[in-house]
């Protein structure tokens, strides 16, 4: 389902999904580790019969460096399977991931979300402002564009 939403926001501007399947390998089990620990969470819709509709998960990031200290909920993933859109399952996982989050004491929610993902209606509708911009410049000349491999 991860796979799915990569390849998804791919039509809003996002990054080529990874085609090697080592690499989604890699991610499901980097997944399968954070879920041992208590620092992620993923929930899971199902249908009665047992097949899988959405995703939705999240982890703990503890602030530091240059800032004060704060524990922040990073939203990470968030996917519903076509047929079972505008229902209120996404809605009703973040919420479930949001409570979870203050539970174990964040304070804030962050999320990365493409700026042309219609996603971005849901987050506003759940409370979530948009407070920093990624800028992004392509560095390949006309000529390149044809030719991407480094040489
Ligand atoms: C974005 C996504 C997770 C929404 O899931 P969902 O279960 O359909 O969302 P909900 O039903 O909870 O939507 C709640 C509200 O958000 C808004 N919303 C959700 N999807 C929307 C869309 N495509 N366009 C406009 N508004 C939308 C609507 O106001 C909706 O309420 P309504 O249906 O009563 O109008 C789903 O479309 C999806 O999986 N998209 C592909 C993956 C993706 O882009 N994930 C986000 C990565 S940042």
């Amino acid at each position: 389902m991860v796979q799915s939403m990569v390849a998804e926001m791919q039509e809003y501007g996002g990054n080529a999904p990874a085609t090697d399947q080592a690499a989604w390998d890699g991610i499901s089990r980097a997944i399968a580790k954070e879920i041992e620990t208590d620092e992620a969470r993923y929930l899971i819709a199902r249908t009665r019969t047992g097949q899988t509709i959405a995703v939705a998960g999240a982890k703990l990031i503890m602030l530091g460096g240059p800032f004060v200290p704060k524990q922040l909920l990073h939203l990470s993933a968030v996917f519903v399977n076509l047929p079972f859109r505008r229902e209120g399952l996404a809605t009703l996982l973040i919420k479930q991931l949001l409570d979870w989050g203050i539970s174990v004491g964040a304070t804030q929610c962050d999320l990365a979300v493409l700026s042309r993902s219609p996603a971005k209606h849901l987050y506003k509708i759940l409370g979530f402002e948009p407070i920093e911009i990624k800028m992004v410049k392509s560095l390949l000349r006309q000529s390149d564009s044809r030719q991407t491999k480094p040489r």
